[in-house]
């Protein structure tokens, strides 16, 4: 085989190692953004056995309706379409199901899967339940062929198991304009110890060179159609810049590694590395509460209820740099990138901190959750086959 033509393989070969998955998005308002929804919401997600305050989700959504990016899958054959929201902070795959109850409006209002309908499905009928701040997520696991966008190279086998929801706990998902969440952390935190839909598709060397997915978020909020992008399988230059920063992960339940310091403007606001958990359902960027609330007064931040900061919109360009360091990298979040810009109702802007203070107790915690906030302005790769993290900047779109 001459050079050349040997190139040209390696080419095509390279060519179909990646899968694109695009995302949508949707915006949010500042009366839908309610932070004790969210944090309850989170540390049920974070501490095992949370009891959640209930009246804390009674004034907005939590966080996973919230959330803003959501692409397609499709199970079964032939496929049934699904909208999920691609979850690192979890790691099992759950959509409606066709025979929840007709009272059940969150899974009345969305994609339902039907197993019946589908020639490589097998109902196990295994119980499943997952915990959400308002209640629990019932249903049962089922075996199908699960593929990535609707594409027909980047499936699983009709072995995966998913669950398919008989009862969700409605104030949670009914406003959700995703179907199911899609787990893409590890399966040491799998409910029922499923393995995840990803384990299939990494140990498939012919599709799969690299066992990683990266995720490219766009922050811009004109630009719905277009919210981000993840790629499986590789990464995609096109969407950062200069080198990524790897951090090896401290653990394989999440994507938990260390955050090796915050810094304002020179003051370091960390004692020492932190456990952080990288979270693309997770829209803000939490930390212990002590820390955060020195990072809120720092940015002039004006405390509200429930421990929203608020900040005048009009300062954001001169708000300082907040530095992460990850990798032996600095990577510096501006004030555009930090501040939520929320509709508010009146055809105004409502300027809220991007940071929640969160305090996790031992031994999840303390730590540190880099959500949406911070995935947003950095390309982030997942890499399962390396165990580590790594960022860049991104490019925006
Ligand atoms: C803030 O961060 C951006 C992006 O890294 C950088 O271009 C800019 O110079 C920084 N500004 C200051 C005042 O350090």
């Amino acid at each position: 085989m001459t050079g050349r033509v040997f190139l040209l393989l390696a080419l095509v070969a390279v060519a179909t190692a990646i899968q694109r998955i695009k995302l949508e998005k949707r915006t949010y308002t500042r009366e839908q953004y309610k932070f004790p929804a969210i944090q309850e919401h989170l540390k049920t997600k974070y501490i095992k056995d949370y009891v959640p305050n209930n009246d804390a989700f009674n004034e907005g959504l939590s966080d996973y309706s919230n959330a803003q990016y959501y692409g397609p899958i499709t199970i079964g054959t032939p496929p049934q379409n699904f909208q999920v929201l691609f979850d690192t902070g979890s790691s099992n795959l759950w959509v409606p199901c066709a025979n929840c109850p007709f009272g059940d409006i969150a899974c009345r209002m969305h994609n339902r899967f039907d197993c019946k309908k589908s020639s490589t499905c097998t109902a196990t009928g295994a119980a499943f339940e997952i915990q959400y701040g308002t209640g629990s997520m019932k249903g049962t696991v089922d075996n199908d062929v699960v593929c990535f966008s609707h594409d027909t190279t980047f499936c699983t086998d009709k072995t995966q198991g998913l669950a398919c929801a008989t009862s969700e706990p409605g104030i949670t998902f009914v406003a959700a304009k995703f179907d199911g969440i899609f787990g893409m952390g590890w399966d040491t935190i799998s409910v029922n110890k499923i393995a995840q839909p990803m384990d299939q598709i990494f140990a498939n060397s012919a599709i799969c060179p690299n066992q990683l997915f990266a995720f490219w978020l766009s922050r811009d909020a004109n630009d719905i159609a277009n919210g981000g992008e993840i790629t499986l399988c590789d990464t995609d230059s096109n969407h950062y810049s200069g080198n990524i920063a790897w951090e090896p992960l401290v653990s394989e339940d999440y994507w938990r590694i260390k955050l090796g310091a915050v810094s304002i403007q020179g003051t370091t606001y960390t004692n020492g590395p932190m456990d952080s958990i990288v979270d693309t359902g997770t829209s803000l960027l939490t930390g212990p509460s002590d820390i955060i609330k020195k990072i809120q007064h720092k940015i002039g931040g004006i405390p509200l209820l429930n421990g929203e900061y608020e900040v005048v919109c009009s300062k954001i360009p001169s708000l300082p740099n907040i530095t992460f360091t990850l990798g032996g990298q600095d990577f510096n979040l501006q004030g555009k990138d930090y501040i939520l810009q929320l509709s508010n109702g009146n055809g105004g802007m409502t300027c809220l901190s991007g940071f929640m203070g969160m305090d996790i107790p031992a031994p999840a915690g303390p730590l540190w959750i880099l959500g949406d906030v911070f995935i947003g302005r950095f390309y982030s790769v997942f890499d399962h086959g390396n165990k580590r993290v790594g960022f860049a900047t991104s490019k925006s779109a």
